[in-house]
C-alpha cells in the first residue's frame, strides 16, 4: 500500500481447493496451509515493488479474530520481517479490515459511516464515526450470515463455499415457491431459524423426494429453496442495515465481507438506500484480502504508532477500526 489508499500490489492464496473436499475449513489443513504459502505470497507481492523490501516502511499483519494456528502463522511471520528489517510494525483487526475495504473502495469515502459486516464469522452494523474510532450497533444473536449460506448450501448439496453456490442456485429459482420466515431481530440479527426452516421444508418434502444424503433430488426444488433463502437472508440484512443508519447521522454506508460479494444484496442496498452515498466495495475486496488489512494498518500506524514487538495473536478479538 501507498499513502493508505493506493494497493501497489495484491497476491491472495485461496485455501477454497483445500477445504472444498471437506465442506468447510478444516482448522489444522488451513494452519499447516498458511504456513505453506506465506512466504510465496509476501515474495509475490513484493515483487509488485521495484525495490522488494528495501521499498518497505511498515508492515500490518492480522492480529485477530480468526483460527488461532492461521493467525499466529501471519502474526509469527510479521514479527520476524519486521524485526529483521528494522521496521513498525501494527496488529490489525481483521473486521476493521473489512470496514476500511469501503475506505479503500471509494476515494470519496470518509468516516462517519455505517458498514453491514457481513462474512462466513460474523454479521454486524458498525459505524466507523471518525478513522480508529467504531462502534458495533447491532450483532447476529447465533449464526453469521456467511454461516447460514454455508449452512443452507450443505442441506441442499450444493458444496463449498456456499454463499457463491447459492447465489449460482437461486439464479431462476422461484422464491415463492416455498415460504420461508422473515425473520426481525430489533437491534440484531438471527439466521438460525432460517436455516432451520430451510431443513424442515426439506423433510416435508418426504423421503421420496430426497437423495441418499437427504438432498431434494428435483434441482427445480433446490433452487427454489435457494432463491427463497436468499431473499430473506438478503431481505434481514438490507432491514438490519436500515435501522443501523436511522440510528446515527451519517449520510454513506458500505457493505463489506465475503457476503457482500452477493449480487441479491448488493442490489437490494443500493436500492434501499438510493438516498445516500452507498460503497459496495469490488468482489476481490469483499472476500479476504490483505489490501483492506493494509488499509485499516495505515491508519492505525498514522494515530496510534506500532505495535510493541511479541504481541500475541487474538482469536477473538473484537475491534471495528
Ligand atoms: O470475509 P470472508 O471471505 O471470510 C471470513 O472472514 O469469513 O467471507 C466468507 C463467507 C463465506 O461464508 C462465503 O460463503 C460467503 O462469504 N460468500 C458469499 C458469496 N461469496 C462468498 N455469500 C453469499 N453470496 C456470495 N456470492
Ligand atoms: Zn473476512
Amino acid at each position: 500500500m501507498r499513502d493508505g489508499r493506493d494497493v501497489l500490489s495484491s497476491v491472495v492464496s485461496s485455501q477454497i481447493a483445500l477445504h472444498a473436499p471437506h465442506g468447510g475449513v478444516v482448522p489444522e489443513l488451513a494452519a499447516r496451509a498458511h504456513l505453506e504459502a506465506i512466504s510465496t505470497v509476501v515474495d509475490a507481492a513484493l515483487r509488485g515493488l521495484g525495490g522488494g523490501w528495501d521499498d518497505v516502511d511498515a508492515v500490518a499483519v492480522t492480529r485477530g479474530p480468526g483460527l488461532v494456528g492461521c493467525l499466529l502463522v501471519g502474526v509469527l511471520y510479521a514479527q520476524a520481517a519486521a524485526q529483521a528489517r528494522a521496521l513498525p510494525l501494527v496488529g490489525v483487526s481483521h473486521l476493521a479490515g473489512h470496514v476500511y475495504s469501503a475506505w479503500l473502495a471509494d476515494e470519496a469515502l470518509e468516516p462517519p459511516f455505517v458498514a453491514l459486516l457481513v462474512s462466513g464469522g460474523h454479521t454486524e452494523s458498525v459505524l466507523l464515526r471518525e478513522h480508529g474510532n467504531a462502534e458495533r450497533l447491532a450483532s447476529t444473536r447465533d449464526d453469521a450470515a456467511g454461516e447460514a449460506f454455508d449452512k443452507v448450501a450443505r442441506l441442499l448439496g450444493l458444496g463449498y463455499p456456499g454463499g457463491p453456490a447459492i447465489q449460482r442456485a437461486a439464479a431462476g429459482g422461484d422464491a415463492s415457491r416455498f415460504r420461508l420466515p422473515r425473520t426481525h431481530v430489533p437491534g440484531g440479527f438471527s439466521f438460525s431459524g432460517l436455516k432451520t426452516a430451510v431443513r424442515y421444508t426439506i423433510r416435508d418434502l418426504g423421503a421420496s423426494a430426497l437423495d441418499g444424503e437427504g438432498v431434494p433430488r428435483d434441482p427445480e426444488v433446490v433452487s427454489a429453496l435457494a432463491a427463497s433463502f436468499q431473499r430473506s437472508a438478503v431481505s434481514q440484512l438490507v432491514d438490519g442495515l436500515e435501522e443501523a443508519v436511522e440510528r446515527t447521522d451519517a449520510g454513506a454506508v458500505a457493505v463489506v465481507g465475503g457476503v457482500a460479494a452477493n449480487e441479491a444484496l448488493r442490489a437490494a442496498v443500493r436500492q434501499r438506500f438510493s438516498g445516500l452515498s452507498v460503497v459496495v466495495p469490488p468482489l476481490d475486496l469483499c472476500t479476504d484480502n490483505a489490501a483492506m488489512i493494509g488499509a485499516a494498518g495505515w491508519q492505525r500506524l498514522r494515530l496510534r504508532g506500532p505495535d510493541a514487538p511479541g504481541f500475541d495473536a487474538d482469536p477473538s478479538l473484537a475491534e471495528f477500526a
